[in-house]
């Protein structure tokens, strides 16, 4: 998802018209527009950059966030974007925002078309793997594969996981989807045909009971081998049972995964 327009007339100068260049110190943000597209204008080490102001994951406000360099944070969950190529370089956020070319002259700063810059990630290492295994299919598996793809490493990417559902989106279990105000499709991290797409191999249903570190191998709960180069432990952690009289009862009930949120809504439905 990219930034995109909205309904809503665009906050601030219209930067396409240029600003004074003096408005904009070194470490500061501005919010404007080019069109109808929110666009955030930032000053670091001498270098003005111009990207998309609205955070990928959940619409953020980046023009309220934190300038560290030529990166943003988002104010909200704490997604991190590059100023120079509006790629998101760490979590929550999986999806770049526009990026735009930016010109300094006569005292003004103007905000031209939006570029497709060449990612800075793609860096040859001089011995890469040759096969990923990542254990968990949760955001940080997921966004690591694709990390590794948008790097430009090429090898075989495998994830495990021992959940039979698609990989889901955490805190999306227990707002929207659970009140009843959100459809099953946007609890999931990416659709079905991201994994083929990008050519990683997803085993959902599969857990890996063994890892053996010397041969470099994960043995799966149904016995089979599978080798790696490298492998990422992604498997997260699971909540804590309360451990009181009634911690155990039927009507309480604990929120991970889907059909956990699932159970929930049939329960509340059922009265109990
Ligand atoms: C209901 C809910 C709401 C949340 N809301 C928020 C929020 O609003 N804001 C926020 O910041 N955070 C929130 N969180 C926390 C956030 O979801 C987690 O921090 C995040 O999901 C962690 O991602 P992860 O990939 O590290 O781990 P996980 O999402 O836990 O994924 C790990 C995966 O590894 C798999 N796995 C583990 N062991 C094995 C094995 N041996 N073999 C195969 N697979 C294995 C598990 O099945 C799991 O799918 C929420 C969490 C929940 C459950
Ligand atoms: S909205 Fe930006 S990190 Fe969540």
């Amino acid at each position: 998802m990219m930034s995109g327009s909205s309904d809503q007339a665009p906050a601030g100068p219209d930067l396409t018209a240029g600003i004074d260049a003096s408005s904009l110190v070194d470490g500061a943000m501005l919010l404007g527009h080019v069109g109808n597209d929110p666009v955030l204008l930032a000053r670091s080490a001498g270098t003005v950059y111009a990207i998309g102001a609205t955070c990928t994951h959940y619409g953020g406000p980046l023009a309220e966030g934190l300038l560290v360099g030529d990166t943003v944070r988002c104010p909200w969950h704490h997604a991190c974007f590059s100023l120079k190529t509006g790629e998101p370089l760490r979590a929550p956020a999986l999806d770049r925002v526009a990026c735009y070319r930016v010109e300094e002259s006569g005292g003004k700063i103007f905000t031209r078309e939006s570029v497709e810059p060449p990612s800075v990630f793609l860096r040859t290492l001089s011995s890469p793997p040759t096969s990923i295994v990542i254990i968990g299919a949760g955001a940080a598996g997921v966004a690591a594969a694709e990390m590794l793809r948008r790097c430009g490493y090429a090898g075989p990417i495998k994830i495990f996981d021992q959940l039979d559902t698609a990989p889901v989106d955490r805190p999306n279990l227990s707002k929207d989807y659970l009140a009843g105000t959100a459809e099953e499709a946007w609890v999931y991290l990416r659709p079905d045909d991201f994994y083929t797409s990008h050519n990683i191999e997803l085993v959902s249903g599969q857990r890996i009971a063994r890892i053996d570190t010397k041969a470099r191998n994960v043995v799966t709960a149904d016995g089979a081998t599978v080798k790696f180069s490298a492998l990422l432990l992604a498997t997260g952690s699971s909540p804590i049972h309360l451990p009181i009289p009634g911690g155990d009862l039927p009507s309480a009930h604990y929120l991970r995964t889907l059909d956990d949120s699932k159970a929930i809504i049939a329960a509340a439905q059922n009265g109990n």
